[in-house]
């Protein structure tokens, strides 16, 4: 397992679409381990695969199951070609800060929940039912997948110091 270089704006690949994933072979998996890996020493709770300069469907996502409580245990999602299913109508506007943009955060409106399907890293079905931040992190992180930048979506934009960045980034 590496950690990959995370690449940052204005690099042209952030603005590719990745290409859907067929091949689960050992390529993907050591993909995905260095990705886990980019992510947690990052760190940040999430991760695209066009942001190690890699255009594949793909996502690592982890953040814990229980919101409320700091100190919860922390899931970690992959997921490989996600898609949103459904999307809830009530939304809600949360402080969101890229690694692939360091110093600037911006206030995001996104769905509350959603339905997620896509593969897991056997290439075996999965659907998945996240909701609040884990929600707002799969919306960020699959727009990643299509080259929008959460820059392209916020309403409010501002830049500040990495070290004063109040938002986990993804
Ligand atoms: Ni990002």
């Amino acid at each position: 397992m590496a950690i990959r270089e995370i690449v940052t704006v204005p690099d042209p690949v952030l603005r590719r679409k990745a290409k859907k994933v067929t091949d689960f072979g050992p390529e993907l998996q050591r993909l995905i381990e260095d990705m886990i890996k980019t992510m947690r020493a990052a760190p940040g709770v999430g991760l695209a695969a066009p942001q190690v300069g890699v255009l594949q469907r793909v996502i690592v996502v982890e953040y814990p199951e229980n919101e409320d409580d700091e100190n919860a245990p922390k899931r970690l999602y992959v997921v490989v070609n996600p898609e949103i299913k459904e999307m809830s109508v009530e939304t809600e506007v949360g402080v969101e800060g890229c690694l692939s943009i360091p110093g600037v955060q911006g206030e995001v409106e996104r769905a509350r929940a959603l339905i997620v399907r896509g593969q897991n890293r056997r290439g075996q079905p999965v659907k998945l039912k996240v909701t609040g931040w884990t929600a707002r992190i799969f919306q960020h992180e699959i727009d990643h997948l299509e080259g929008i930048l959460f820059t392209d979506r916020a309403v409010r934009l501002w830049s500040l110091a990495p070290e004063e960045m109040t938002s986990d980034s993804v």
